[in-house]
């Protein structure tokens, strides 16, 4: 068993706050397109329940689960897709829905894979952008909060399949 606490970084009502303005923006931005929305699991699940009730665009919700091999913190780059979407993707506006974009590997990969089924338009919205160890440059359209480092859990993050159900977002302290 690892020894760890948690802090609290980012409490639940500010969250909603970043969420509310980011679906502004996409209201916005996709006044006049009907919209994909595909959610990364299963980190993305309690961002996008909440974002896509605040969207006024006509919106269809799909989801990929995605496993990248790698140590727990890392991921090595091989990645494979355990669950596809079901929607087609061709011609439409597609708006990829993440939970946190650290590296950048997994978001890239799989915005390479969607292009090859020429959707009119891909775009990125994460919950969170951990922008310290970015290695692959990947547009990141809407973020609602930035942290440099660190390792989060709650409001659907997990370490090791746990606290995804913290209504705000806390950080791991690992006890040497
Ligand atoms: P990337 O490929 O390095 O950008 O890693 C992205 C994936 O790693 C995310 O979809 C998460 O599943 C996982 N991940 C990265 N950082 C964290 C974190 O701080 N908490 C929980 N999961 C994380
Ligand atoms: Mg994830």
């Amino acid at each position: 068993m690892e020894d760890y606490q948690l802090t609290p970084l980012i409490p639940a009502k500010d969250l909603h706050k970043h969420v509310d303005a980011v679906a502004a923006r996409i209201n916005l931005d996709y006044a006049d397109k009907n919209l994909l929305l595909i959610g990364i699991l299963k980190g993305s699940f309690v961002f996008l329940a909440d974002l896509m009730r605040l969207l006024t665009v006509p919106v269809e919700i799909d989801f990929v689960r995605l496993a990248s091999y790698g140590t727990k913190s890392e991921t090595s780059g091989k990645i494979q897709i355990t669950k596809d979407i079901e929607l087609p993707v061709q011609g439409r506006h597609v708006l990829i829905v993440e939970d946190i974009v650290d590296t950048g590997t997994t978001i890239a990969w799989y915005m390479e894979r969607l292009r090859t089924y020429q959707p009119a338009s891909v775009r990125v919205c994460t919950l969170i952008d951990k922008y310290e160890r970015r290695s692959v440059e990947v547009p990141l359209d809407y973020v609602c909060v930035r942290i440099e480092k660190g390792f989060v859990v709650g409001y659907g993050l997990d370490f090791s399949e746990k606290h995804r159900h913290l209504p705000g977002i806390y950080e791991v302290q690992f006890n040497q």
